[in-house]
């Protein structure tokens, strides 16, 4: 009897994983996005996303090309499907909220050749969340394919209706720093992710992708209409990406929403990551840093040595005197160590990660932030040369480590596809900024990093993809335009970069932007377009554990009161909301302090003058609080003449009030809600 039940059960197994290929489709928990995995009638695997009755992503094809073997696009079936769900709750150590939730349906669905010798095989493993979906290929061990040279992932991602798209450009020189474009989906050329679309029903979709590790990364590049397809970022090697079975690619994300906010609100990114593989780091404190930075960028003094040289012993004290003064933990010191004389840009080949220059006494600099409480942001510009980086990068991370110089900022400062790997013999090879060899290199550092509790931020870097998670000394990145160009970017960040940026670049994680320039003045006296409550707003707007106050200490310092502001706003949240919203246009965002009940809110328009009102609704229920509004003056214009007119004023409000507030062109707002 036993035997009969057994044999029957494994008859069953037996038939249903042998069933003629059928659609295998998984769904959020709220039931409203489904992710639809099939082949067509000549067996080429493919994907179909919904949210309700309305079609996404229409028919999108999956497979690879190689450099050595037969593409994976044609002849496959499915031969089987396992469903499983997920529920739980993790915690940040730090972020934009302490709690996140991953809730999802996942599939894992098997695809395999229609050959009679060592058919290759892999998965799809598809998960589902109310805010999107995600998915990875798996490649498990087989017979007849050990090592996969990937010339082309084949992935489409075929938007099933136009709309507006906001983008840049991917494959250009300069990286990731671009001011975002914004035109028809079916206009788009070969971009970066996240990219960004609102389709004509109305819809937000956002592609990017998550757990980017031993990968190349992945562009999209318009092939007709609104069908994107994969791009890999090149290699030096011929294949883009080299791996041995086992492995997995990085997740492919789509985040789905009915609105701007639900795509910033939105964790699935972080989800797809693995769990902390550090363990306690709580060596890492989230704060605000001030730093020898932004009079290079004014052209005011050099990160070369000689007589204007920045990064003196003298200089250096007179800004820990201020950071002590203003209570910010961190100050960034550029130019301090050998290699800035000559052409560094693109070279590197002349960097010391631990020689200063002689009028820089990098133990007695220390020694004083040490006692004043302040902590070095250690430096490490490479000029795009991880050859000669990852030489020095033990001693350099012992040296910052066994010194208070607790986070460094590295840079990649090179043209794209301009990186200098170490080559075969000893030799050279150019490499990309987002390629395979880069993503391996950047956790490297972070792990090196990580060995001497050092945590990282890397301008110049590659994309964000949530691995912040995994790592969490991997605490910021540049990766977009930022302050730097509203000193000499020609032109400067337009009043809709912030907007664009919130619901783009941001999707991917933590930017280091680098505000608190409260003079609003660039390199030869050149205005940045903005009123003086705009910068406030941004320290809420972009979210970042590390916060810079970038201005020149005496420009900080004529205004007391904005200085005070950002001495006291936190950089680490326990919530997080988006209240009012629209891609490029304008963003509301409150945040509630990770170590108090105080909740901030900040705002900014794009070249509109805006007002926008809304229901307090975050604020507890029952609690009255002394709101501190931070807001344009009636005479403020980002545009204009009068960009200091502000206006601060404290009021009594509690939750569900109605609050209005009305933004400048290029302006925007700040509160600060202390309960009473
Ligand atoms: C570019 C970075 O974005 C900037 O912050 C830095 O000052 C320079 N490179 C020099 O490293
Ligand atoms: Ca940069």
């Amino acid at each position: 009897m036993r035997n009969i039940k057994l044999a029957g059960i494994v008859l069953g197994l037996f038939a249903w994983l042998t069933m003629p290929a059928h659609a295998e489709t998984v769904a959020s928990p709220d039931g409203a996005i489904t992710l639809t995995l099939d082949v067509d009638g000549e067996g080429k695997p493919y994907y179909t996303i919904a949210r309700g009755d309305e079609a996404v992503i229409s028919q999108s094809g999956l497979g690879f090309n190689f450099i050595d073997t037969d593409p994976i696009r044609r002849n496959f079936e499915i031969v089987s499907a396992v469903q499983t769900s997920g529920d739980s709750t993790w915690e940040q150590p730090w972020g934009e909220r302490r709690y996140v939730r991953d809730h999802h349906n996942e599939i894992t669905v098997t695809f395999r050749e229609k050959v009679e010798n060592d058919p290759r095989t892999f998965i799809i493993r598809a998960r589902a969340f109310d805010g999107g979906v995600g998915f990875r290929y798996e490649f498990p061990e087989q017979a007849g394919f050990d090592t996969a040279n990937i010339a082309e992932e084949l992935t489409e991602f075929n938007l099933a209706s136009n709309g507006t798209a906001w983008w840049v450009p991917a494959g250009d020189w300069n990286r990731y720093e671009y001011i975002y474009s914004e035109t028809p989906v079916d206009a788009v050329p070969m971009v970066h992710t996240p990219f960004t679309a609102k389709l004509d029903s109305g819809t937000h979709v956002a592609i990017h992708e998550a757990s980017l590790v031993d990968y190349a990364g992945m562009w999209l590049r318009r092939i007709d209409g609104t069908r994107f397809r994969a791009m890999l970022a090149p290699s030096s090697r011929g294949a883009k990406v080299v791996r041995d079975l086992p492995f997995h690619t990085p997740w492919r994300t789509i985040r789905i929403s009915g609105d701007a906010a639900g795509l910033y609100d939105n964790d699935i990114d972080l989800n797809l990551n693995e769990p902390n593989k550090l363990g306690d780091v709580s060596w890492f404190t989230p704060h605000k840093y001030i730093g020898i930075w932004w009079e290079m960028h004014l052209n005011k003094s050099s990160w070369a040595s000689g007589e204007n040289h920045g990064a003196t012993t003298e200089n250096a004290k007179k800004h820990i005197d201020f950071a002590a003064e203003h209570g910010f933990r961190g100050i960034l010191i550029e130019g301090w160590n050998i290699g800035w004389d000559g052409n560094w840009f693109g070279n590197g080949r002349d960097y010391s990660f631990t020689k200063a220059y002689p009028d820089f006494d990098y133990t007695a600099v220390t020694d004083y932030a040490r006692a004043k409480g302040v902590h070095l942001i250690g430096h490490h510009e490479t000029g795009g040369n991880i050859q000669v980086y990852e030489a020095q990068l033990e001693d350099a991370m012992r040296l910052y480590g066994a010194t208070g110089t607790d986070s460094v900022k590295t840079g990649y400062v090179a043209d794209a596809g301009g990186i200098i790997a170490p080559g075969p013999d000893g030799g050279e090879v150019f490499e990309w900024h987002d390629g395979q060899r880069m993503a391996q290199h950047h956790l490297k550092v972070i792990e090196a990093a990580a060995r001497h509790g050092v945590a990282v931020n890397p301008h110049e870097p590659i994309k964000a993809t949530g691995l912040r998670r995994t790592y969490p000394n991997w605490v910021s990145r540049e990766g977009a335009r930022g302050m730097e160009y509203q000193a000499w970017g020609v032109p400067k960040n337009p009043p809709e970069h912030v907007p664009t940026l919130v619901f783009t670049r941001m999707l991917s994680g933590p930017m280091d932007y680098t505000p608190g320039v409260l003079s609003l003045i660039g390199r030869d006296n050149t205005r940045i377009p903005s009123t003086l409550a705009r910068p406030l707003a941004l320290y809420i707007v972009i979210y970042s554990p590390i916060q810079m106050a970038a201005d020149l200490p005496e420009n900080l310092a004529k205004y007391p009161e904005e200085l005070a502001f950002i001495s006291r706003v936190p950089a680490d949240w326990a919530e997080s909301k988006t209240l009012q919203a629209e891609v490029g246009d304008y963003a509301v965002i409150a945040r509630k302090d990770r170590n108090s009940e105080k909740w901030y809110m900040g705002g900014v328009t794009d070249s509109e003058g805006r007002s926008v009102s809304f229901a307090l609704d975050f604020l507890e229920e029952g609690r009255s609080y002394s709101a501190k509004v931070y807001r344009d003056g009636p005479d403020a214009d980002g545009l204009g003449e009068e960009r200091h007119d502000i206006r601060i004023e404290t009021t009594q409000v509690k939750a569900g009030d109605l609050f209005e507030i009305h933004m400048a062109r290029s302006g925007g707002f700040a509160v600060e809600f202390v309960p009473e």
